[in-house]
């Protein structure tokens, strides 16, 4: 590839299949479509583990030892409760504020009040990380439940992370199987290497700017409909396809006019995403619960008509939407649930950028007019003139 501006290299459009750099937290590999967690396949990390140990494991690098999470637990069942000025800060946001910008703004606040903002020492950046990772159920739930006209629960340190979330979100706790598959949710979305968002994040930490600022900007870039915002896109559809009779002729339609199908495709899987069939069990086991064979029906449909037409597999956004719904989550909460499990992603790959930093700054192939002359008639002086004489 040429190093000048100017010259014209091949482009990789979307940087698609571009190595940008190594890391060691997580590894994708589309031939096996497997995904590790610093090694470890993410599905025994599913079927196995706590979000909290998940949590460690990517932030430190190994499974937590006993007393290491004993100590972990204890500090963030401290560092749940919302501060005031978090609170106060949601609200003064209307309620109509897309949960993913009421999300952009309280990191924003915290990182306001957070003395240490702006050094990216590590012991600072692993407190910030493990903070934030407190903090943002607090925040997703509350702003749930003030759409509703519902107040703030308390957070509770009898239970543990995942408990604690849904209980902040419903108002009480859900018998274990909804606990469970809401843990196997938040594990599978925790990381996924270079994905837009996480890149984001890595951008703007390479220019030595700082974690809040990279979170905040990462949490813009989740949003989209092409990346997070997919599993509550799933949700829309299924609203729009209303019941399972329907599913083929809205898919005929939605195919005919190019429409992308929400929670179908990935960039980097082509041959299926490794977390779905764990997040599918999860799904099923929701919508069997809740007694909704009605959206089971929907989703099975649309998963085979979308094979059977175009070839293009669910990713893990396909079957999370219908299982947070069924829990009791509002459809505008599902990307911000996305939010507080990939902050835990979103931090290591932060703090693995500034130990090993070079500024992000890829080249551009210019493609506009050629060099030119100013016109006489559009210097400054001639234009001041103008305006004179209009005067
Ligand atoms: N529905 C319909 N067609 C799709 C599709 C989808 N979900 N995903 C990909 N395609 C088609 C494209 O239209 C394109 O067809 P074409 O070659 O005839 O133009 C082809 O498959 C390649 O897709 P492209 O968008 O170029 O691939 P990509 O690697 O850039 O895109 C996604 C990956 C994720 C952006 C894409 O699959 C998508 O938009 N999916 C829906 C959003 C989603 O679920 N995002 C969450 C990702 S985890």
């Amino acid at each position: 590839m040429s190093n000048s501006e100017t010259a014209e290299p091949h482009i990789f459009k979307g940087l698609a299949g571009v190595p940008v750099d190594v890391t060691a937290i997580s590894m994708v590999n589309s031939d096996t479509n497997s995904l590790l967690y610093r090694g470890y396949p993410v599905q025994q990390l599913a079927a196995r583990c706590s979000v909290e140990q998940v949590a460690l494991l990517l932030w430190d690098g190994e499974l937590p030892s006993a007393e290491r999470l004993t100590a972990f637990q204890v500090e963030e069942r401290s560092n749940r409760a919302l501060a005031d000025s978090v609170r106060r800060a949601i609200d003064d946001l209307p309620v109509t504020t897309h949960p993913m910008d009421v999300c952009r703004t309280a990191v924003s606040i915290i990182g306001a009040n957070d003395p240490d903002a702006e050094s990216n020492d590590p012991q600072h950046n692993n407190r910030k990380a493990r903070h934030l990772f407190a903090q943002l159920p607090a925040i997703v739930a509350y702003d749930q439940r003030r759409r509703h006209g519902l107040p703030l629960v308390e957070p509770r340190s009898d239970l543990n992370y995942t408990e604690n979330f849904l209980y902040m979100t419903l108002g009480e706790l859900p018998v274990p199987e909804v606990v469970d598959a809401f843990r196997i949710s938040l594990v599978l979305y925790a990381e996924h290497s270079f994905n837009a968002s996480t890149f984001t994040a890595r951008v703007i930490t390479s220019t030595l700017s700082d974690m809040y600022s990279a979170v905040t900007g990462a949490i813009g870039a989740l949003k989209g409909a092409l990346h997070g915002g997919a599993n509550e896109a799933v949700m829309y559809t299924f609203d729009e396809i209303g019941t399972p009779d329907r599913v083929d002729a809205w898919l005929d339609d939605a195919l005919a006019h190019k429409r992308k199908i929400m929670g179908f495709g990935h960039r980097v899987y082509k041959n299926g995403d490794s977390r779905v069939p764990t997040m599918r069990a999860a799904m099923v086991s929701m919508l069997e619960r809740f007694h909704r064979p009605d959206l089971l029906e929907i989703s099975t449909r649309l998963e085979a008509g979308m094979k059977e037409r175009t070839g293009i597999l669910p990713n893990v956004d396909y079957p999370t939407g219908p299982a947070y719904h069924v829990m009791g989550f509002d459809t505008a909460t599902f990307t911000p649930i996305f939010v507080t499990a990939r902050v835990i992603g979103w931090t290591a790959h932060i703090m693995e950028q500034t130990a090993s930093n070079a500024l992000i700054r890829p080249l551009s192939v210019y493609v506009g007019a050629p060099e030119r002359e100013v016109p006489l008639s559009a210097e400054v002086s001639q234009v001041t003139k103008v305006t004179k004489v209009t005067e």
